[in-house]
């Protein structure tokens, strides 16, 4: 039975004498492409509706975390050596609510060391593994410094993906390999807007190794905040209508995913990456973050489609397009993203990746890895 999320690391430091030493953790941690999309958040970090996304495998982070200090609150933090590193902000946001959950990370200095498998220029969204990867580092170090040993990693891993989701939202969905749901929602049994879960359980084998090439059409960083853009939906003239949708597509991805169903689950996800790009253009302010390469390789992809390839696209909060195929037609999918679509990415960047098995420990961050 998977106890309270965060019971066993909630005892308070006593004497500080006790926990001196030195602690240190290092994990790789994934990306995760959403299927159905989490977009707009209720009550701070709870989302709007349910999102379901596929796990990636070569898309990770690896992160270290060292604790240079303790005894005293200094709550100071630099990331690769940068006080100023672009992640602070939501490191700080997590590591200030864990500090206040788990008393002990709010004794510490920390310092952490943490690197992409994927250039920074490609525009790919790091916080889902950058923020599951530091989480778990923390609760490591906390369970070291409270000499807690023996929790079973089905309960770390909830607890994990507890914790992640302060620190970003689909940093939560990170913490499973296959596929995983966030948000709760009738007819997912243990669904939660507090963590997600793994479903692969109800998942056709096939559907355990859909590929998924990564299209770079700009290396330029996002125009849109994704916080900015979930703050949008508070007002949105259409929120009514999408969260009835979300819901529907979820069920339907769920019954693809099942079934094995390529072109149901090729309808879906297009409808939700359109949806989600609708959602940003009609907000106000409204925000076009396509570009003529992102449509053109949505055309082709279609058409590709239309003609017996299977193939799909979705889209993140940008520009990028992430092609999805099934293993079984990996080689005739590859030539056509290698003839037709690649001249369409800038300096012909494309990251071929596919679905991964989710978080592990590591002895340290190794850049050749
Ligand atoms: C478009 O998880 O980056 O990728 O919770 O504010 O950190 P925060 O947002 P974030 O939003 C991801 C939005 C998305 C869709 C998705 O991954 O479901």
């Amino acid at each position: 039975m998977i106890q309270p999320p965060l019971s066993r690391l909630k005892t308070k430091p006593g004497n500080q004498e006790s926990v001196s030493g030195t602690f240190s953790a290092a994990w790789q941690s994934p990306s995760n492409i959403a299927l159905v999309k989490y977009w707009g958040k209720k009550n701070g970090q709870f989302p709007l509706t349910p999102s379901l996304s596929m796990t990636l495998l070569k898309a990770f982070t690896q992160t270290r975390v060292d604790v240079v200090e303790n005894g005293a609150a200094k709550g100071f933090l630099s990331v690769n050596g940068d006080e100023n590193h672009p992640f602070l902000p939501k490191i700080k946001q997590l590591l200030t609510w864990l500090g206040s959950e788990i008393p002990i990370l709010s004794t510490v200095t920390l310092k952490v060391i943490t690197i992409n498998s994927f250039p920074h220029s490609t525009g790919i969204a790091s916080s889902a593994s950058g923020l599951s990867a530091l989480t778990l580092c923390l609760l490591d170090v906390a369970s070291e410094m409270l000499q807690v040993s023996d929790i079973p990693r089905a309960e770390s891993d909830h607890m994990a993906s507890y914790c992640a989701r302060v620190g970003s939202g689909s940093a939560c969905r990170s913490l499973y390999g296959g596929y995983t749901v966030w948000g709760e929602t009738p007819g997912i049994i243990g669904s939660s807007d507090e963590f997600a879960i793994p479903v692969n359980h109800s998942i056709h084998p096939e559907m355990m190794l859909l590929h998924d090439a990564i299209l770079v059409i700009s290396e330029k960083p996002k125009i849109l905040s994704s916080t900015l853009g979930h703050s949008a939906m508070h007002d949105h003239p259409f929120i009514g209508g999408r969260i009835l949708q979300a819901e529907k597509n979820l069920d339907e991805a769920l019954s693809a995913l099942a079934a094995n169903d390529f072109g149901k689950l090729a309808s879906v996800a297009e409808s939700e990456a359109l949806t989600l790009h609708a959602l940003i253009m009609s907000a106000n302010p409204g925000v076009l973050l396509m570009k003529p390469a992102t449509v053109e390789v949505i055309h082709r992809v279609r058409e590709a489609r239309r003609t017996g390839l299977p193939v799909f696209f979705t889209l993140d909060a940008g520009a990028n397009v992430h092609v999805m195929y099934p293993h079984s037609s990996a080689v005739a999918a590859e030539k056509f993203i290698g003839d037709a679509l690649l001249p369409l990415c800038e300096n012909g960047r494309v990251i071929f990746d596919s679905c991964g098995s989710g978080p592990q420990p590591i002895a340290d961050v190794n850049p050749a890895s």
